[in-house]
């Protein structure tokens, strides 16, 4: 017996309500802040992710997958959605469109990634990135449009935290700091090679006792320069503005190594970082790092499977997704045939409909009509076949009207269905 490979998932049509449900709002919110949207390919240049998610991040050290194709190339699939976008903008020569350019995407990624309730080896992103402005209005923007998106499909008792972990002016200064802490203290096997190359990634660093230590660390917003304590002061006043409440957490530097300056998620109140819902920041340097011109970038993540999971947890209800509402029941060979008929007739008028393919009883044909959602069910046996015309049946009522068969689309039309 085959099985979906570990860490992926089926979604089967009774989950696809939900899907439709997150899919319709974010495309709603995204088209509400001006976002258009894109989709990048699947798999991309392996460099494209070095050199910006960073070479001693665990999500390119330890996570992709990454296949060697018939021609010898190193193929990673997508493990995150912003540098491909990035990538994009540069390759298509967005620099010349009015500032900033923002899209957003509906995307697959893959991690290899210990699999959890919320944690897949292949997940799906609703992402957004607005590209080519600086300033901290828009990425109090971002973090609006981040926080409406969750309040509008219903789900609530979440936390937005924020930090700023400089640019790359202070920051040399404050890596000083942070190797210097961690120099004195017991580090895992990894930390001890990370100090060295990406001393950053100490404080994501997962095993216990170095999170303990982190808890201690030098914090990122003591050594800001006068640009960036700037930006974050401002930061702070627009989300003040626009009545977002924050927490500082000067802790959270995230696992990708792109930002600059502002970084932000969105948590569960009840739990901690493990089960953040999405996340974003800053990311100044990227272009310029994979060959564009020196271009700011901000945006935002967030993992469809991780608020398909909240939604429940929640009880949010979410609209059906109505199949056909028209059931054509037959009895005989030659009712069959105007069946199939009459089917395709309503399908070229627009109205959905399903009939069986092989007979069965007229209890039955009912019970399935009824269990598949349809108002109404056409019934044409041999009775209605001698007066060319039709049963229509309320499914709701149980009541039953003779119907000539040239009137019954006009009618089902009336009915809206
Ligand atoms: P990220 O925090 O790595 O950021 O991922 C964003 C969101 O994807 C997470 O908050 C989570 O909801 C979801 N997610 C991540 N990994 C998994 C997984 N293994 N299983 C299920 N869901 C997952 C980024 O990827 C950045 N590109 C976000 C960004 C956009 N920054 C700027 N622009």
């Amino acid at each position: 017996m085959f099985q979906a490979p570990r860490g992926t998932q089926d979604t089967l049509p009774g989950e696809q309500p939900y899907w439709h449900f997150v899919r319709k709002k974010a495309e709603e919110i995204a088209s509400l802040y001006g976002y258009r949207r894109i989709d990048t390919p699947t798999f991309e240049d392996s460099g494209l992710f070095t050199r910006t998610v960073g070479a001693g991040t665990d999500i390119v050290e330890k996570e992709m997958y990454t296949f060697t194709d018939l021609g010898g190339g190193q193929v990673p699939l997508r493990p995150e959605g912003t540098a491909p976008v990035c990538r994009a903008y540069i390759e298509h020569g967005m620099a010349n469109l009015p500032q900033p350019v923002k899209m957003y995407y509906l995307s697959s990624i893959f991690r290899y990634e210990r699999p959890q309730a919320g944690r897949l080896r292949e997940h799906h992103q609703f992402g957004f990135e607005a590209i080519g402005e600086a300033g901290a209005s828009l990425d109090a923007e971002v973090i609006d449009m981040a926080w409406r998106l969750y309040a509008s499909l219903g789900l609530k008792d979440f936390k937005l935290k924020i930090n700023s972990i400089g640019c790359p002016e202070c920051r040399p200064v404050y890596i000083g700091a942070l190797r210097k802490y961690f120099e004195a203290l017991p580090l895992c096997s990894d930390c001890t090679v990370r100090i060295q190359k990406n001393t950053l990634r100490l404080l994501d660093c997962k095993n216990p006792s170095c999170q303990a230590q982190a808890q201690e660390a030098p914090q990122s917003v003591d050594y800001l320069c006068t640009g960036c304590a700037e930006h974050f002061r401002d930061l702070k006043r627009y989300l003040e503005m626009l009545g977002l409440p924050f927490e500082m957490d000067p802790g959270m530097v995230r696992g990708l190594d792109y930002y600059t300056r502002t970084v932000f998620e969105i948590q569960p109140l009840e739990e901690g970082g493990q089960s953040t819902i999405g996340g974003g920041g800053r990311y100044d340097g990227l272009i310029e790092e994979i060959g564009g011109k020196p271009t700011p970038g901000v945006g935002f993540a967030t993992g469809m499977e991780r608020i398909i999971l909240h939604l429940k947890r929640q009880g949010v209800k979410v609209p059906d997704l109505p199949g056909p509402r028209v059931f054509i029941a037959w009895a005989g060979e030659k009712a069959r045939q105007e069946a199939m008929a009459l089917s395709q007739r309503l399908r070229t008028e627009g109205i959905g409909n399903i009939t069986p393919f092989s007979p069965r009883s007229l209890k039955a044909q009912l019970r399935a009509a009824n269990s598949q959602g349809c108002a109404y069910t056409v019934i044409i046996g041999d009775e209605e076949l001698a007066k060319s015309g039709v049963t229509l049946r309320n499914m709701e009522t149980a009541s039953q009207e003779e119907v000539p068969a040239d009137a019954l689309v006009a009618k089902l039309k009336l009915e809206k269905l």
